[in-house]
């Protein structure tokens, strides 16, 4: 039989084995959107109570197009289309992109992380 401490030792070097696996792999897109995103936009269609419009379905969607959801007069009538170029300036920098937007957001990301997340955010239902 093995002595309980010798158990506990092997789960924690397994536990520190597996937290450094986890360090080492960049965020995916899913992890960036949840660590940028997710406090103001959820996905699907449906307006829940945050602060941003719902994200589901976003690829070559209009601008402001999530009915019942009261957007800035800015992006409403700004005529953009979602697609990758589009989200990109915009996630850069909202203000420069389409300015007096109603998001106040200013991106934690790099470059690299914006263009992972964008690309997982455009596939998503
Ligand atoms: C602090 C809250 C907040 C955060 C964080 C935030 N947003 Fe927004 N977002 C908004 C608001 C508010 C709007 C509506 C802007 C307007 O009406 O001008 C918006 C609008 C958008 C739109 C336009 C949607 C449409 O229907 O046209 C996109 C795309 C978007 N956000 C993507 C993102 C992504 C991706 C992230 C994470 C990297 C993010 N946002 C982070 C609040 C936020």
């Amino acid at each position: 039989m093995i002595p309980a401490k010798q158990t506990r030792c092997g789960f924690v070097i397994a536990a520190c084995l597996l937290a450094a696996a986890t360090r080492a792999a960049p965020p995916s897109g899913e992890q960036l959107y949840d660590i940028a995103c997710l406090s103001c936009h959820s996905l699907g269609d449906a307006i829940d109570h945050r602060v941003g419009p719902p994200l589901g379905g976003l690829l070559n969607r209009k601008a402001a197009a999530v009915k019942d959801y009261r957007y800035s007069e800015a992006l409403s009538e700004s005529g953009w289309d979602w697609t990758l170029p589009t989200l990109l300036a915009w996630l850069t920098d909202p203000d420069a992109a389409i300015p007096n937007n109603a998001m106040n957001y200013v991106n934690p990301l790099t470059a690299e992380e914006t263009q992972r997340l964008g690309q997982w955010l455009l596939l998503q239902p």
